[in-house]
């Protein structure tokens, strides 16, 4: 056998490096390759060396090669089309994983997990012109390291946004750049920490990833039962030693609803009575659809209120910019932490993301995308109220997901039968924690996928949902 640096033949074209163990060669080669593409070692779309190539490179038959090749192909791991040789498929990549007794083993055509908003309409155009106006009209210490609590062309053109269009209470002083939700999470819960907070409550519904940070930071992480009018903040005064609480108050989390007015002032006066903290992750607020988006409760007590935003599901998750506005009196030991820590997120995003604001183009987008998605969640509606009568769907006057409720003890069976119409969905099981509710229901982004998906991925699952007898789809 050849070096496992598998060079071509002439010296041109690709170098592939190939660790082949074992004495069935064809066998090692097939493993070696799949390996490759499943960890994205080989990424989408790179060419592979011709069959002729790899055979001599590595000292084996040229059948051994181009038997592997194909039956990669069939598996749908690679692609061939004439004149453009052997090259890694283009595949939608699964944005979470989902649980992994459920996880289909090839990969699926069709993708309706939460996650992400539909990357295909990022604005590039304008987000570029953006960017040649930020950087052009930047001043020469914009490239040095900056501070900490991020660039003063943002946090302004923030205040300025949250205050319009969300009801924000703040000015730029009591603003933090963030590289996403998550780092302003870990990093208020390092600060809560150090203040000797032990317990943070959490929504029953929610994301593990969010809960495991506080657990990381050593808080205990308490659930907060949800219903169907969102969380059961009166709970609050019945757990012991709670400190601060994460909620979703404006889009609960995965299931949709709106905290309604008689517990956005029961969670304030828990906060008042004890000297709790809510943190308010409002992470879609942007996408109400019936009506005008619900303002953030911040405004109602900012001194007690850690507010959370992001681009992640208005613009991407991949620039990965968030910001939160705090209570004044936390400012300082926050804007320490994140100094010690990592500093700054890239200023050249950050004045990109201002001017981004500031000349309109934000407002443009995500009335764009209301629009769309709204039209989407419809869409999703009417299949269902036609081709799946009975089938209930919750959570869907705002956001990027809505819940399709599902008859008791069905929601493993329709997830293994969507895998098997090559549709990847999640249940709302894997949402759970502590819930005392023990509902099914799949949780649908309705948003993701790209138009020349989304008709194929709505036929795949209305064809798996099961017949009831319940109450036929409609909005709640
Ligand atoms: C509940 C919730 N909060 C916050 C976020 C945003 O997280 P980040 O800003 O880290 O991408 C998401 C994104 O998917 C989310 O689902």
């Amino acid at each position: 056998m050849g070096e496992p640096w598998a060079n071509s033949v002439a010296g041109i074209g690709t170098d592939l490096h190939l660790d082949l163990t074992g004495p069935r060669l064809r066998a090692g080669l097939t493993d070696a390759l799949r390996e490759a593409v499943r960890t994205e070692r080989l990424t989408p779309g790179t060419r592979l060396p011709s069959s002729r190539s790899l055979a001599v490179d590595l000292g084996i038959a040229r059948n051994t090669v181009a038997n592997a090749y194909a039956e990669l192909i069939a598996e749908g791991w690679l692609t061939a089309q004439q004149g453009s040789g052997t090259r890694v498929a283009r595949r939608t990549k699964p944005r979470r994983a989902a649980p992994a007794a459920l996880r289909p083993r090839t990969h699926p055509t069709y993708s309706l997990l939460t996650g992400s908003p539909n990357l295909a309409q990022f604005p590039r155009r304008e987000w570029l012109a953006a960017a040649r106006r930020a950087i052009t009209g930047a001043p020469h210490e914009a490239f040095a390291l900056g501070e900490a609590n991020g660039r003063i062309e943002l946090r302004t053109a923030l205040a300025n946004y949250l205050a319009r269009a969300r009801g924000v209470y703040t000015d730029p002083s009591r603003i933090i750049i963030c590289s996403g939700f998550h780092h302003a999470l870990a990093l208020v819960a390092q600060v809560l920490k150090d203040r000797r907070v032990r317990t943070v409550a959490v929504e029953s519904y929610g994301l593990d990833i969010y809960r495991e940070q506080l657990s990381n930071a050593g808080l205990r992480t308490p659930a907060l039962q949800v219903d169907e009018h969102g969380a059961r903040v009166a709970d609050l005064n019945r757990l012991p030693g709670v400190g601060a609480a994460l909620i979703t108050p404006a889009h609960q989390f995965p299931t949709g609803v709106a905290l309604p007015p008689d517990r956005r002032a029961a969670v304030l006066d828990w906060a008042r009575a004890t000297g709790g903290l809510i943190l308010e992750d409002d992470y879609d607020g942007e996408f109400r659809y019936d009506r005008s988006p619900v303002g953030a409760l911040q405004s109602l007590d900012p001194e007690r209120i850690v507010y959370f935003g992001t681009v992640s599901k208005s613009l991407a998750p991949g620039l990965r910019l968030a910001w939160m506005v705090l209570p004044a009196a936390l400012v300082p030991d926050v804007v320490a932490a994140k100094g010690y820590l990592d500093w700054v997120s890239s200023s050249l995003e950050q004045l990109t993301l201002a001017e981004f604001i500031a000349s309109g183009a934000y407002d443009k987008h995500v009335r764009a995308m209301r629009l769309r998605y709204r039209r989407r969640r419809d869409q999703l509606v009417a299949a269902l109220a036609e081709r799946a009568p009975g089938i209930r769907v919750t959570g869907l006057a705002a956001g990027l997901q809505a819940v399709v409720e599902l008859p008791p003890g069905t929601e493993e069976s329709v997830i293994r039968a969507a895998a098997a119409h090559d549709l990847e969905v999640s249940g709302i099981a894997e949402f759970r924690y502590g819930s005392t509710d023990g509902r099914d229901a799949l949780v649908i982004n309705y948003s993701a996928p790209l138009d020349t998906e989304w008709v194929g991925a709505l036929a795949a699952l209305c064809a798996v949902l099961p017949p009831t007898a319940g109450n036929p789809a409609g909005a709640t």
